[in-house]
C-alpha cells in the first residue's frame, strides 16, 4: 500500500523526512497532476473531512494552492487570515489552537511568522498539521513541488547541480530545499552576498559562492529567491539597483551555467531585482509550471497524512 510510505502524522518539515518518504510523496504527485489535467478533477479521499487553512502571514499562491488541492481530494475547506501585527505570540497561537481544535478539523495547514510556531500548535492539537512556511525556517511544501518539476524534466535529482542564489538568509524555501535535494543526492550551492548568507550555511552541505558567474558555472538548475525586504531591519544590501547587476538573473549571468540548465523561483517574483523577466518568461524558465506542480504535491501530501487520521 502505497499509504505505508508516509509514516507520518504531520508534514512540519523536510528534515526528518527519509529520501523514501520524499519518493513516496513525489510519485504519487505524479498521479495528482494527471488528476489535475482532467476535467473531472474531483476525488473523494477526503470526502466528509474538514480542512482548516490558518494564516498568519499573507500568501496568495501557496493558500490557493492548498485550498484548491483540499478541494480537489474531496474535503471541506475553510480559509482564517489571522492578523498577528497585534497579538501576543505564544499566547495567542495557544489559545488559537485551542479554539480551533474545539471545531474538530481533520487537517490544519499552518503559515506563521515565527520559525518553530507551526511546531508548536501540532503539539495542541488532535489533527494532522502541515506547515505551510514558518518563518525562515521551513516550507516543506515548496521544496517538494520544486523536486517535483526538476524531476519532470531531468528524469532525476540525484547528482544535478543545482544553485540556490539570492535571499539565502531569510528563506525557509532555501532551508527545505538545500535538506530535501542533499536527501536525495543533488550538489548544492548557494551564491549570495555575505550579508545574505547565514552564518555556518556551509554545515548545511552546500557549497558557498559569492559570485554569480563562479556559482552558475555548469549548474543544471538555477534557482532564484525574492529578495525579502520585509524582513530586513537595517542595510541587507547597498541598494536595489546595484543588487541586480551583481546578483540579478540576466541573459548574461545565465549563459555560465549548463546550456540546457533551468530557472526556478518560488514566487512572488521581484522583476528586476532578483531576475530579468525576459529569464523569468522565457524559453529556460519552468515558474509557471512550479505552480501546477504546487497544487498536486499539495494533494500527495493531505491524501498522504489522510492514511494516517483517526477513523480509518
Ligand atoms: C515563498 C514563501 O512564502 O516562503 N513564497 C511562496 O511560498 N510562494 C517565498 C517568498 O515569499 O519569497
Amino acid at each position: 500500500m502505497q499509504a505505508d510510505l508516509f509514516p507520518h502524522r504531520h508534514l512540519l518539515g523536510i528534515e526528518g523526512l527519509q529520501p523514501q518518504d520524499i519518493l513516496g510523496l513525489l510519485d504519487r504527485a505524479e498521479a495528482a497532476v494527471e488528476v489535475s489535467r482532467q476535467v473531472e478533477k474531483k476525488k473523494s479521499v477526503l470526502s466528509g473531512r474538514t480542512q482548516i487553512n490558518l494564516f498568519f502571514e499573507a500568501s496568495t499562491r501557496t493558500q490557493s494552492s492548498f485550498e484548491l488541492a483540499g478541494k480537489r481530494l474531496g474535503a471541506d475547506v475553510m480559509n482564517m487570515a489571522v492578523s498577528s501585527s497585534s497579538v501576543k505570540k505564544g499566547e495567542t497561537l495557544i489559545d488559537t489552537a485551542a479554539t480551533l481544535n474545539a471545531m474538530h478539523p481533520d487537517l490544519l495547514v499552518v503559515r506563521h511568522h515565527a520559525a518553530g510556531a507551526v511546531h508548536l500548535l501540532a503539539r495542541k492539537v488532535d489533527c494532522s498539521v502541515v506547515n505551510a512556511g514558518d518563518g525562515p525556517h521551513e516550507h516543506p511544501t515548496q521544496a517538494l513541488l520544486d523536486a517535483l518539476t526538476i524531476r519532470r524534466h531531468k528524469g532525476k535529482i540525484a547528482r544535478l547541480t543545482v544553485a540556490i542564489c539570492g535571499d539565502i538568509v531569510h528563506s525557509r524555501v532555501a532551508r527545505s530545499n538545500i535538506i530535501l535535494l542533499n536527501a536525495l543526492g543533488a550538489r548544492v550551492r548557494v551564491i549570495a552576498p555575505s550579508t545574505l548568507l547565514p552564518s555556518g550555511i556551509e554545515k548545511m552541505g552546500v557549497e558557498v559562492f559569492r559570485d554569480m558567474r563562479e556559482g552558475l558555472k555548469g549548474v543544471d538548475i538555477v534557482m532564484m529567491l525574492r529578495l525579502q525586504r520585509e524582513r530586513m531591519s537595517g542595510s541587507f544590501i547597498p541598494s536595489v539597483r546595484e543588487y541586480y547587476r551583481y546578483y540579478g538573473l540576466d541573459a548574461e549571468k545565465l549563459s555560465f551555467a549548463r546550456e540546457d540548465a533551468l530557472v526556478m523561483h518560488p514566487g512572488p517574483m521581484n522583476r528586476g531585482v532578483e531576475i530579468d523577466p525576459a529569464v523569468a518568461d522565457g524559453p529556460q524558465s519552468l515558474i509557471r509550471e512550479q505552480v501546477e506542480m504546487g497544487v498536486a504535491v499539495r494533494m500527495a501530501v493531505l491524501e498522504a497524512l489522510a492514511a494516517h487520521l483517526p477513523n480509518q
